[in-house]
């Protein structure tokens, strides 16, 4: 078992390291299936381990660029094989009772940091998608609280959101018995970011549709390009239509330890709950969300059942059963990789990994503002940048097209991953910079070997 147990350390150490050539093997497919067939020979899992490893694609090369998924800090992913040794489950203090004591610090650390009041609560969530959805069930439970018992009755309570909001808040509309028509969009400008001056005519058409209860959603860092929505006018816009004000801060939140970048976070502490992950800006690997709730008695409320054979707090123990304010039941302990990197190296060290990740993107910006090719969609906030041709094909469908091939092709090469998005209607290619090692020379050789491609 030792064996074992080196073996892999030393396999998750390279990975860890950002060797290896490719960011995809160009085999990749071929080399997957065989190790399929082949099973595991001899019970030797480190060798088809390292043979998984290989066919996999590789978050922690430098010119992988994406998705917002992070390339892990080093420390976090080797805690992960004893966060499954010690196999801790959180939602009930008796079977966890060291864990609970750090993830309500680390809540504790979390609260502070955003500036949330001594009353605030929060958990960690398996993502953004989780975190959203508990916000919302939240909202319900203060804004229709007969939803629990008796369901949800038609009109019960609208979602006004950015139009580039995250899936997950539409989804979660539904899974609430709201519905999906229950979200009304509010129109965004050329940089993604809602525009508040234009919130009332979401409203008043939620008004029409019969509503009179509304949750309000503001991005911070948004999926397609990663700008933040003014968060001190959305409140003030909550405020006025007594709306649930919820931000989606999902990518965003890490921004809250960089000087540079806070500033964009500014008004976070008025909204009434808060979804941010770990996963992504604080560069943990998967999974780590969490959900911040100003009132901490109202995330408690809307979760309130019981379970004798479980929730029973400790005898003199102020610590809670977290299955009382979580979807879950089997909590896993992400927060000991959080708590044990946040005391280890301090909050410093990731503004300082989220300031060098932005800063490569604002180099790819840069470079190809002057590109004979391409062009900038828009000028980046934070750590996502799209960009296009400067002469795509005509008609637009055509042009489209060529944007997916060039994907395809850039990311068939092996030696760079990018994504793409569509804009204002139209495809354009993404690059999103999660690997704190990733300096301007690979953003820009990113672009360069898309300029290659184009040109051929
Ligand atoms: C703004 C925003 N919210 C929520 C999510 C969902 O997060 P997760 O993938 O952790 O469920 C994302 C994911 O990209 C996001 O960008």
């Amino acid at each position: 078992m030792r064996r074992l147990a080196r073996q892999l350390a030393d396999l998750a150490a390279d990975e860890l390291i950002g060797g290896g050539r490719w960011v995809r093997d160009p085999e990749f497919a071929a080399r997957i299936q065989a190790q399929v067939r082949r099973g595991v020979p001899h019970g030797d899992i480190a060798a088809a381990a390292r043979e998984i490893a290989a066919s996999s694609l590789r978050l922690n090369h430098r010119r992988y660029m994406a998705q917002q998924v992070a390339a892990p800090i080093p420390a976090a992913a080797l805690v992960e094989s004893l966060v499954a040794a010690l196999n801790q489950s959180l939602a009930v203090v008796r079977m966890s009772p060291a864990g609970a004591s750090v993830d309500r610090a680390l809540m504790a650390d979390f609260r502070r940091a955003f500036r949330y009041p001594a009353g605030a609560d929060g958990t960690l969530t398996p993502g953004g998608s989780f975190a959203n959805l508990t916000a919302l069930l939240v909202a319900r439970a203060a804004l229709a609280p007969k939803a629990w018992g008796e369901g949800v009755r038609p009109g019960a309570m609208a979602v006004i959101a950015g139009a580039q909001s995250h899936y997950s808040v539409a989804r979660a509309a539904a899974l609430l018995g709201l519905g999906a028509r229950a979200v009304f969009p509010i129109p965004v400008d050329a940089n993604q970011r809602t525009l508040a001056a234009r919130a009332p005519e979401a409203f008043a058409a939620a008004r029409r549709a019969g509503y009179r209860r509304f949750v309000l959603v503001a991005t911070c860092g948004s999926t397609p390009t990663g700008s933040c929505d003014d968060l001190p006018a959305l409140a003030a816009v909550a405020r006025r239509y007594r709306a649930w004000y919820h931000v989606d801060a999902a990518h965003g939140g890490g921004f809250i330890f960089s000087r540079r970048l806070r500033g964009k976070l500014r008004g976070v502490e008025a909204a009434d709950s808060l979804t941010f992950d770990p996963h992504k800006m604080l560069f943990m690997p998967l999974t780590a969300g969490a959900v911040l709730v100003r009132d901490g008695r109202r995330l408690r409320a809307a979760f309130s059942q019981h379970a004798p054979y479980l929730f029973r707090s400790l005898p003199g123990g102020e610590l809670p059963d977290l299955a009382q304010f979580t979807l879950a039941c089997s909590q896993r302990f992400d927060a000991m990789k959080i708590w044990l990197t946040w005391r280890a190296y301090g909050g410093g060290f990731w503004g300082a990994l989220v300031d060098g990740v932005c800063a490569a993107t604002r180099a790819a910006f840069d470079y190809c503002r002057h590109s004979a090719l391409l062009e900038p969609a828009h000028e980046p906030e934070t750590n996502i940048f799209c960009f296009r041709l400067r002469q795509p094909p005509r008609p637009a469908a055509a042009a489209d097209r060529r944007h997916s091939e060039l994907e395809e092709a850039v990311n068939a090469s092996g030696k760079a991953y990018i994504s793409s998005t569509v804009l204002n209607g139209r495809r354009v290619l993404r690059m999103v910079v999660m690997n704190p090692r990733s300096g301007a020379a690979d953003t820009v050789g990113v672009l360069k070997l898309v300029e290659r491609l184009a040109a051929r």
